[in-house]
């Protein structure tokens, strides 16, 4: 593939800033917020909690509060976007009481909630579990010593809760082994501009001053990190030289690293990167870490990428262990991967054909969609809507760069 294209929004950092908006007594006015359906299904929720979202072509979103009253989050819509539970701690902290569906797990793991419900009852909230609904009351939230850091390793929405939360409570709050990752220092920044006071954004110990209350902001997302990842793979796995603009280098340093390892030649300009591959990858052993490592959400693309390596590459996800679904799927394109004890031993294939294949999730979707791209033959990959949830248009930016990949009712 040759050509330049453009990130968008990051999807990660837009959704709990959009849930930040529920803190602030006037209205929060967003540039880049990406057009993908996990941002459609929290505007949804969003409404339902009284807040009128409205949008314009351009990636600009105005959230406005018009009724404080319902605290209410349904199933039908937490459980279509399990992210939608990053309304919890902004909810309660604001207006002193909140109703969140418990999301359900997925299919890159179980993905408990225990640590966001520790950190706020930290907070001092009442917290309980009603009929599938975690019901959280607080008066007034007081500051607090709050440790994230649990045996799985930092919570990232978790964080975003706790962090949401700790904003208007009465003191100050330390929270321990907090996410580093980019999208939550996006949220920090968001939450100081509405005039909170945060400190240490980045690093595993923030320390949050209450505040009485925020008033609105105009706010630009970050670049989608995963987006850049994801389409520097795509370039990677076909040969031929990529250009992905609007992009922070700096969040994507041990992505670089890897795909250099794995031979492609990077250059990096303050917002652009560029990758060229001129043939087959070398063979890589990596793991996906929380931030600054490797990202899980890069995982399934970089196995993909490495099922045509030329040697043996072991992939291993410490943050899902379970997050291979795409295994098999791959497997059929003609991949030859073993899962070994929460790792993957994958022996580069020559060649990948053409087959049709399943995806059942966000990033093993667009993992199959990279391995299409460098198998002979059409490949027809269903349940492709995933794809939809997290990339805007993924399919004709891929297409804008030399792909031939056109949608297809099932
Ligand atoms: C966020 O999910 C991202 N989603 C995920 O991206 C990403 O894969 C994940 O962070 C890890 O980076 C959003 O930001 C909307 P975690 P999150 O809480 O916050 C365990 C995508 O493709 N854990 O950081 O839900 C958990 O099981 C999505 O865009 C607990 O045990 O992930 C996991 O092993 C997929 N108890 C680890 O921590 C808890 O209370 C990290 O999970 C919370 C988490």
């Amino acid at each position: 593939m040759q050509g330049e294209i453009e990130v968008a929004g990051s999807k990660n950092a837009a959704l709990p800033i959009m849930a930040a908006s529920i803190l602030a007594n006037s209205s929060v006015r967003l540039r880049r917020v990406p057009r993908v359906d996990d941002v459609d299904t929290l505007c949804q929720v969003l409404a339902e909690l009284g807040i009128d979202v409205s949008r314009d072509d351009e990636g600009e979103m105005l959230l406005e509060t018009v009724d404080r009253e319902p605290v209410r989050a349904s199933y039908e819509l937490v459980s279509r976007m399990r992210a939608s539970f990053c309304v919890l701690g902004p909810l309660l902290a604001r207006r002193k009481k909140a109703v969140v569906a418990l999301p359900g797990g997925c299919n890159i793991g179980d993905r408990p909630v225990d640590m966001h419900l520790r950190g706020l009852s930290a907070l001092g909230a009442q917290v309980k579990l009603e009929s599938g609904y975690i019901v959280a009351e607080a008066d007034r939230l007081r500051g607090a010593k709050v440790d994230l850091g649990g045996s799985r390793g930092p919570t990232v929405t978790g964080t975003a809760n706790v962090l949401s939360a700790a904003v208007l409570a009465k003191g100050t709050t330390t929270i321990i082994g907090a996410a580093v990752e980019p999208e939550i220092v996006d949220l920090g920044n968001l939450l100081n501009q509405c005039g909170a006071k945060i400190e240490g954004l980045g690093q595993s110990i923030v320390q949050i001053h209450g505040v009485r209350q925020l008033q609105g902001a105009d706010y630009e997302i970050i670049p989608d990190r995963i987006e850049a990842a994801t389409l520097l793979i795509a370039a990677a796995i076909t040969g031929g030289f990529v250009t992905v603009k609007n992009v922070r280098p700096e969040h994507l340093e041990r992505v670089f690293v890897e795909l250099a390892e794995a031979g492609m030649e990077i250059e990096k300009g303050p917002d652009w990167v560029s990758l060229r591959a001129e043939d087959r990858p070398h063979p890589i052993n990596t793991t996906a870490r929380p931030y600054p490592g490797m990202p899980t959400d890069v995982q399934p693309q970089l196995t993909a990428l490495l099922s045509i390596a030329r040697g043996q590459s072991t992939v291993t996800d410490r943050v899902f262990p379970n997050r291979f679904m795409h295994l098999a799927e791959l497997n059929r394109l003609g991949a030859s991967i073993e899962r070994g004890n929460g790792a993957a031993a994958i022996d580069g294939a020559r060649r990948l054909t053409g087959a049709t294949v399943e995806a059942s999730d966000l990033r093993g979707a667009a993992a199959l969609v990279i391995a299409a791209l460098a198998a002979e033959g059409e490949t027809v990959v269903r349940n492709a809507e995933h794809l939809d949830r997290g990339y805007e248009r993924l399919d004709e930016k891929l297409n804008r760069l030399g792909a031939k990949i056109q949608r297809c009712r099932q």
